[in-house]
């Protein structure tokens, strides 16, 4: 393939820093959009300078001059927009989460690789410059070999012109049994996945507790696990601020990362936010020596516009993009886990994670 021609599928909240990444590349060539919202929509293509809209995505999927489509719809028509494009013969990327639950996210990779054309899910936080670095210098040993993940997010309020135009639309089907849960479930797999693909380490066994917070958020939570080897460990934190203003040009969200070594540390400092006036990367070695990475791109944007691009440059190169289907998986049966573990207040094996796992106050809920 030479080129990519890109469909884009839903042109929600999200959509624009996705679209970035692939209005950008030289080797791609954005040819229509479908959105039901057809007035939005035709507004997107105006910004975008993309000649076709679509109000029906079996339309779209009709063209033969779109090789691939990137599936930007709420996370409750993932199943069913994946299944139709790989069925019209389409490559497609599908946004984190790739389904409501794991039955379902098996069904699609099952039906991509039946059809033969690529799958992968876009996971912004593995293509964020700050994490990158972190998982570059684990690599190299600058830490020695990693024995502890720590992961915070935390979640107040702010007034970025990015969340002051979220249309709130966007946030009904966040909200009720069209998902399988709350915040853990739509944020949270963004940490899950950072947790596996920084050690390329398979979760055995998770612990948690997860409170009923305001809204859908799910906190204070706090979950830890354990690795396939027994000298490392992962954890993470949640917590909700809603009085707390965060430095933000996206959502009021920032997230921290800690990763310690037998010989040293590597702090991330920041994410979605920008709370800390620190350098984005930070290592303290095995001499003592502390090694700033203020030059690291730390803007939350550029791990989309690294994810797209990345679908675009696999495409070409005939490689599988990340993530795999596999992984996005594995990074639902951890998120499913930590529900699992709270609801039964025992350690829980993400491996006999099958379907979905709901808190016990979320609306009743079943997969199709
Ligand atoms: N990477 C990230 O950090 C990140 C952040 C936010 C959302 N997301 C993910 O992106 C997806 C979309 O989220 P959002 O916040 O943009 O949601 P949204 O509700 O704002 O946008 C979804 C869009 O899909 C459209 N849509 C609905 N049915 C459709 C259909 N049949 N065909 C085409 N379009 C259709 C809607 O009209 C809407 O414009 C979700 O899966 C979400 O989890 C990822």
């Amino acid at each position: 393939m030479e080129r990519v021609r890109l469909g884009v599928v839903g042109i929600g909240n999200i959509a624009s820093l996705n679209v970035a990444g692939y209005l950008a590349h030289d080797r791609c060539d954005v040819v229509a959009l479908c959105d039901p919202r057809e007035s939005a929509a035709k507004a997107k293509a105006e910004e975008w300078g993309v000649e076709r809209v679509y109000t029906e995505l079996d339309d779209l999927l009709a063209a033969d001059d779109i090789d691939a489509v990137e599936i930007l719809t709420p996370t409750y028509l993932h199943r069913e927009h994946v299944l139709a494009a790989v069925a019209a013969g389409k490559h497609v990327s599908c946004q984190k989460p790739m389904a409501n639950s794991v039955d379902e996210a098996e069904e699609m990779l099952a039906a991509a690789r039946a059809a033969g054309v690529v799958f992968r899910v876009s996971e912004c936080d593995v293509h964020y410059p700050p994490l990158l670095k972190a998982r570059q210098l684990i690599a190299d040993g600058a830490i020695g070999t990693p024995t502890m993940l720590r992961m915070k997010t935390v979640v107040g309020r702010t007034d970025s012109s990015f969340q002051m135009g979220m249309d709130p639309h966007g946030y009904i089907w966040r909200f009720n049994d069209r998902s399988p849960a709350g915040h853990l479930f739509d944020d949270m797999v963004h940490k899950y996945a950072v947790a596996q693909w920084l050690f390329d380490e398979e979760v055995r066994s998770v612990q948690a507790v997860v409170r009923q917070g305001e809204l859908f958020f799910e906190a204070p939570t706090a979950a830890f696990w354990e690795y396939g080897r027994d000298d490392l460990l992962g954890m993470m934190e949640v917590t909700y601020a809603p009085g707390m203003y965060i430095r933000s040009d996206y959502y009021g969200a920032d997230e921290f990362f800690e990763i310690q070594g037998t010989e040293g540390f590597i702090w991330v400092t920041r994410c979605t936010g920008k709370m800390l006036d620190m350098p984005a990367v930070v290592l303290y070695g095995a001499d003592g020596t502390t090694t700033s990475f203020a030059n690291v791109d730390a803007d939350w944007a550029s791990g989309f516009r690294g994810a797209s691009a990345h679908f675009v440059d696999s495409l070409i190169a005939g490689t599988q993009p990340d993530m795999t289907g596999e992984q996005a998986i594995d990074v639902l049966r951890l998120c499913f886990a930590v529900y699992e573990a709270s609801n039964t207040r025992r350690a829980v094996d993400p491996a006999t994670i099958t379907s979905s796992v709901s808190p016990p106050w979320w609306p009743p809920f079943s997969s199709t």
